[in-house]
Formats: structure tokens, C-alpha cells, sequence
């Protein structure tokens, strides 16, 4: 058989290995059981390449994600390495890997599963339904903004300090993304920025306006990114798209990550320009509490698999059927301990990692 791709797999730290198991499991099931076949390598990151190869992201490591098609994460960081140098920490490496493929666009989607609307923390008439996507720029911004650092003052104070830039360009290419996505959703794009404390913020006001120009059939909506946490609480459905900077896409994915009930639940992926390799992730971190304990839920990172089949295989139809596949398990009330609720049944992840493909086969025979 043709092979469907080149996948590398990084488990990195905490879960991370856990989660990834349960990937590995479904890949060798699919290959099995369906008609695709990858090329997978398997490479340390964050905390483990630490203490493999003294860097948090080694030079061969990044150059196989260069090659392949998509690179799929576990999680980095734990508290073994919270006094290495900051340069080399766990989370550089994960921000290296962004930065050199050019990944600058970030889907985060949000979504309730019905079976899940008593798990969230709001109101079931908030939740209910609920479906929006985090558009999050991810290579730009304060994350990597120069000048940055920590100095010593002449009065001995000492002073840390970061830089929040964008450029037009970097504003255009994200907004570009927004728009289209929302073109094959609910065509809204709600842009989020501090237009009204923030020059950066105001730039991005105002070249997301000029791009909208090229997107008529989309309506755009601004909002500050505080009023944007709020509404998210409030009233979270009038949202369609979010499109929004590095640092207010990291904070506002993580709130929207609650509305679905639990971290556990959420994948992204992040891309770069057509035909460079896709970055799938689980918005969730690596969780060192829990880690080794078998508490973990794998569906995030199941689903970002399923996402890199969509926008790096082409496969749409087995991504859906692996939403689907999750969906109906927690209908059954298969649940890890993030998303236990009355009358269901807690299971290990590696039960929920079986659970999925039980489910899998079901849908897949319905379908054939
Ligand atoms: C995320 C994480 C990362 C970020 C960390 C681990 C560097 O919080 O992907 O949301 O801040 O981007
Ligand atoms: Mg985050």
C-alpha cells in the first residue's frame, strides 16, 4: 500500500507518553483495519530531550518534523526541569518548533459534545451546542517580540521586560485563515485585540478592517480581549471564529477549553504555508500530577490526530469518523476522571484509548 504520510510523533513529558499510546494504538488499528499506512518516527522533546540530549528541541529532531507531513505532541514541562536554564526549558522547545516551521496559525476549536454539557462548570442552556474555533497567531507577538530580558538597574532594581509587536503581513496571514474558516462555518470572525491600550492592538483593529474588504460575505466583529473573556462566560455562542494574538490566544483557549467540560477534551492544530508540515496538539499540558497514574484522558490528543488527518492527510472521512467515535463513547458513559459525572463509568486511559476503537469499528461498519 501507498503510504498515506510521513508522521512524526513526539510524546514529550508528564501524559504526554500516556496519551500518545493510546494514538499508537488507534494508528495500528487503522492500518490494519482501513487503507492507510505511515511512515512513523518517534522522537524526544521538552523535558525528555533535556535529559536525552541536553536541548529541549535537538537539531535532527526538528529537521525529521521539517520532512515530514505532520508532527503530532504529547505535552512538555514538569517540575524536574524547572531550574534548568530558562533558554533551554522544557516549553523553549515546544516554541522553537513553532517558530521554525512557520506555524503561525493555531485552531483551537471548542466544542460542547452533548453527552458532555453537565460536565462544564456553566449552565447546560450556555454550553449546549456550543461550537466555536480559536484562531490563535502563534509565531509572532510577545512570545518571540525583541527586545526582551531581565536587567539590572544603576538604582539596583532590577527590570524584566518583553516586546508585543505585529506586523501587517503577520496580521494579514492569520486574518486570511480566520476569514476562510469562517467562509466554511458560521461566517463570523470576532478579531480580539487591546486596540484601546495597545499600539500593536490598534494595528491589528485596524488591518483586520482593511483585510475584511476581501471578505464582504464574513462579518467581522471587534472586541477587546477582556470584554472577550467575559463574553465567553456570558453568553458564549454568539461566537463563531475568534481570531486573536500569541498571548490573549493562549489565555482565551484555555477558558473556551472549560466551557467543554474539561482540558481533556480539546486537540489543536497549527499550520504554517501550504505544504509545510502541520503541528497537532492537545491544549492540554503535561499534567505531572497525574501523570504515570492512568488517569489521563487521550481523547484531546486522539482528536488531534484526527485533526492532522483532516488538514495534513486529506482524510476527512476517517477524522469524522473518530469525532464521531468519541462522541458516542461518552454517550454511553465511558468517562476518565476529568469528565466523570453521575451515572457513568470511570475508566483508565488506556480503557478510554480501547473504548475509541470499540467504537471505531462500530462506525466504521455503519458507514461502509
Ligand atoms: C499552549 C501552552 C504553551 C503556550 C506553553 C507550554 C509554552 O500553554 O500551547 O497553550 O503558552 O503557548
Ligand atoms: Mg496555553
Amino acid at each position: 500500500m501507498n503510504k498515506t504520510g510521513k508522521l512524526v510523533i513526539l510524546p514529550g513529558d508528564g501524559i504526554g507518553p500516556e496519551v500518545m499510546t493510546e494514538v499508537r494504538k488507534l494508528i495500528g488499528w487503522l492500518e490494519d483495519n482501513g487503507d492507510i499506512a505511515f511512515d512513523v518516527q518517534e522522537d524526544c522533546i521538552g523535558g525528555a530531550a533535556i535529559d536525552k540530549y541536553g536541548v529541549p528541541l535537538g537539531d535532527e529532531t526538528l529537521e525529521k518534523c521539517r520532512k515530514a507531513d505532520a508532527v503530532l505532541l504529547g505535552a512538555v514541562g514538569g517540575p524536574q526541569w524547572d531550574k534548568v536554564d530558562y533558554d533551554i526549558r522544557p516549553e523553549a522547545g515546544l516554541l522553537k518548533l513553532r517558530k521554525e516551521l512557520d506555524l503561525f496559525a493555531n485552531l483551537r476549536p471548542a466544542i460542547v459534545f452533548d453527552a458532555l454539557v453537565d460536565a462544564s462548570t456553566l449552565k447546560p442552556e450556555i454550553v449546549k451546542g456550543l461550537d466555536i474555533l480559536i484562531v490563535r497567531e502563534l509565531t509572532g507577538g510577545v512570545y518571540f517580540g525583541e527586545p526582551r530580558g531581565i536587567e539590572d538597574l544603576p538604582n539596583g532594581e532590577r527590570r524584566g521586560f518583553n516586546t508585543q509587536t505585529y506586523t501587517t503581513s503577520e496580521i494579514h496571514r492569520i486574518g486570511r485563515v480566520a476569514f476562510e474558516l469562517a467562509r466554511k462555518r458560521g461566517g463570523k470572525v470576532c478579531s480580539c485585540e487591546k486596540a484601546n491600550v495597545m499600539e500593536s492592538g490598534k494595528l491589528w483593529r485596524e488591518e483586520m478592517t482593511t483585510l475584511h474588504k476581501d471578505y464582504a460575505d464574513i462579518e467581522l466583529s471587534h472586541m477587546y480581549a477582556d470584554n472577550c473573556a467575559m463574553q465567553l462566560l456570558r453568553d458564549p455562542k454568539q461566537f463563531d471564529v475568534i481570531v486573536t494574538d500569541n498571548l490573549f490566544g493562549d489565555i482565551l483557549s484555555d477558558e473556551a477549553s472549560m466551557l467543554t467540560g474539561s482540558l481533556g477534551m480539546l486537540p489543536s492544530a497549527s499550520l504554517g504555508a501550504p505544504g509545510a508540515p502541520g503541528l497537532y496538539e492537545p491544549v492540554h499540558g503535561s499534567a505531572p500530577d497525574i501523570a504515570g497514574q492512568g488517569k489521563a484522558n487521550p481523547l484531546a490528543t486522539i482528536l488531534s490526530f484526527a485533526m492532522a488527518l483532516r488538514y495534513s492527510f486529506d482524510r476527512s472521512d476517517i477524522a469524522t469518523h473518530i469525532e464521531k467515535s468519541a462522541q458516542s463513547l461518552l454517550t454511553k458513559g465511558l468517562r476518565t476522571a476529568d469528565v466523570m459525572a453521575d451515572g457513568c463509568r470511570e475508566i483508565p486511559t488506556t480503557a478510554m484509548g480501547d473504548a475509541l476503537i470499540n467504537e471505531l469499528q462500530i462506525t466504521m461498519k455503519e458507514a461502509a
